[in-house]
């Protein structure tokens, strides 16, 4: 039984392949076309999922596509009667998805009889729901999806059992906590599709001075989880300006936010102006709205069902800071974030929804880890190190055996250098998780600048991330469940944090990564040696890449190599340094 999840014409489009109900591949297409958040037709990511599935279209069975067209179609149709500009652009992306088996035939290099599977639509939350719970570890476990817009809803919860979800409630147009989010993110100067993460960094330097005004953009009131007070936002008469039907550019969003906002806090921050005390206020009061919104809807879920797990998907849950707060401010002890819980994670959902709701098919597969991405041989390493400049003078290439590689990367790193270390598959979601990552001493307060400066050029209040041995958790931080994804903040135990200043944030928090022996053997090796050396279990690790997707291939690794400060590559087996210039004497 194989079958296609595709998220398309939808920002973050992606694919994957399940095949009898075990995840064989997903990513997203933006590695592939470069393009950040892509949206458009994710014709690369799918012909990568078939590949390494080892199938071609015609040996799929189902394809799965997490869009409803007919969900709350009453709704979508009142909306579309006031904002007419709104619904034409709906209208447009809807033409697109009646052409979805053209394109997958074309994308696929087949004529459209050649595709023989069933196509199913899933709405849009279900299948967020869907990509949380049927790939966790949780035989029983409530369910929320939170998000902007999708399928003309913003939320949804629900009970999980077994192979089936029971959709328990959702919340519809215009209230939403991401728009609610993006609103103010925009107010804040930051207007890219994608920014709200910089905001939830800048939020720990202030204080929540706006409290009450925050209380009235986001009310809960009335029996409703939340609602939004919609004199502050205009999308509910404008509709949400959204364009990602192109692949070809990064999705946009309009204003959200109204004027009245900017009389009630004063003129919206332009992007090119300095971050004031103000804007870091605002950031820290919308978090701690956003933080009592969620963790209230989560309490009265924990309620609603009595269970002690919660699977969490959708925009909002990667909000690490409030995920962070779960276990403290809610009766969940357990808590699962896939890795891409985003839209990308729809493709994923979608398929498990049809395998295991629609198809009936038994449970028998856990996402504990997030390296289902392409991979490349030793000898399109080499190719591709020899057609570089990193292949000539100027650089040294050794080959070494894993055991040692760790070892010679750990001293290096240990030494102050920037590492580039580049293994196996490409990681499933936003994430760097040790197959595409940049990793430097966590213990050398220094490193946050350094690799600002050198490398990643991103503003200075965002924090970096430590991974750390899931062994050694309960050492630094002041908590222990794992965090395999790199979705959970907790608070770095206050004795620790002078040992790994440079991942732990200004609020004493660090968004950590919890390695595992078992499913990274080689990164957990490298962070073993980094102990041996150093007695400290953890290193920083940041994305491999320069405000551009994650590196994908080794070409685009060594690139980023050679046209940054990096000071060492790992890639593969080999290890590249850029020699020191020669002393007069050589
Ligand atoms: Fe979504």
């Amino acid at each position: 039984m194989n079958i296609l999840g595709i998220n398309a014409y939808h920002g973050n489009s992606s694919a994957a392949v399940i095949c009898d109900g075990r995840l064989v591949a997903a990513v997203e297409e933006e590695r592939f076309n470069r393009v950040k958040n892509a949206a458009g037709f994710p014709a690369c990511a799918i012909r990568y999922c078939l590949a390494e599935a080892r199938l071609t279209i015609a040996q799929i069975d189902h394809v799965a596509i997490p869009r409803d067209p007919w969900a709350r179609l009453g709704t979508k149709l009142m909306y579309a009667v006031r904002m007419p500009r709104f619904a034409l652009e709906r209208s447009k992306v809807l033409t697109r998805f009646s052409g979805i088996h053209d394109e997958l035939a074309a994308a696929c290099d087949v004529g459209a009889e050649a595709i023989k599977g069933q196509f199913h639509r899933v709405e849009h939350h279900v299948a967020h729901l869907a990509s949380a719970f049927f790939v966790s570890p949780f035989d029983q476990a409530a369910v929320l999806s939170a998000d902007g817009l999708g399928d003309f809803a913003s939320t949804m919860w629900a009970k999980g059992k077994g192979n089936r979800l029971e959709v328990q409630g959702s919340v519809s147009f215009p209230h939403s906590l991401g728009l609610y989010y993006t609103a103010i993110s925009q107010y804040l100067g930051f207007r890219k599709y994608g920014d709200e993460y910089k905001v939830m960094g800048l939020a720990a330097y202030g204080e929540p001075v706006y409290q009450g005004v925050f209380h009235e953009i986001l009310q809960a009131n009335n029996g409703h989880p939340f609602r939004l007070g919609l004199r502050y936002f205009c999308h509910h008469q404008t509709g949400p300006q959204m364009t990602w039907a192109d692949s070809g550019a990064t999705p946009s969003l309009g204003q959200l936010y109204s004027p009245y906002l900017e009389e009630r806090l004063g003129l919206a921050r332009i992007p090119t102006e300095a971050v004031q005390k103000k804007h870091k206020d605002v950031a820290a009061s919308l978090q701690l709205a956003l933080e009592e919104a969620y963790l209230r809807m989560l309490n009265s879920l924990q309620r609603e069902t009595g269970l002690s797990a919660i699977c969490l998907a959708g925009g909002v849950a990667f909000n690490c800071v409030a995920n962070g707060k779960i276990f403290d401010r809610t009766p969940f002890s357990d808590v699962y974030v896939q890795p891409a819980a985003g839209d990308a994670g729809l493709a994923v959902g979608a398929a498990y929804y049809v395998y295991h709701q629609v198809l009936g098919r038994p449970r028998c597969f856990v996402m504990d880890h997030a390296y289902w991405g392409p991979q490349f041989s030793a000898q399109a390493i080499q190719h591709a190190l020899e057609n570089s400049e990193a292949g000539g003078p100027g650089f040294s290439i050794k080959q070494l055996p894993a055991e040692e590689l760790a070892k010679v990367t750990a001293l290096r790193i240990a030494s102050g250098k920037i590492v580039g270390w580049f293994q196996g598959r490409a990681e499933w979601g936003p994430r760097a998780l040790g197959n595409r990552s940049i990793v430097v001493d966590p213990r050398r307060a220094e490193m946050k600048e350094v690799l600002n400066q050198r490398i990643k050029h991103r503003e200075v209040f965002r924090p970096f991330a430590p991974s750390i041995l899931e062994e050694s958790t309960a050492d630094y931080f002041e908590r222990s469940h794992p965090s395999p994804f790199m979705n959970l903040a907790y608070s770095v135990r206050p004795e620790r944090r002078a040992t790994i200043p440079a991942p732990t944030h200004v609020d004493g928090t660090g968004r950590l990564q919890t390695v595992s022996r078992r499913t990274n053997p080689l990164y957990w090796g490298l962070i073993k040696e980094f102990e041996k050396l150093t007695g400290v279990p953890v290193l920083l690790n940041t994305s491999f890449n320069d405000n551009e997707p994650i590196v994908l291939k080794p070409e685009e690794a060594i690139d980023c190599f050679l046209r940054t400060k990096m000071d060492v590559l790992v890639i593969g087996d080999q290890i590249v340094e850029k020699q020191e210039p020669c002393a007069s004497s050589c």
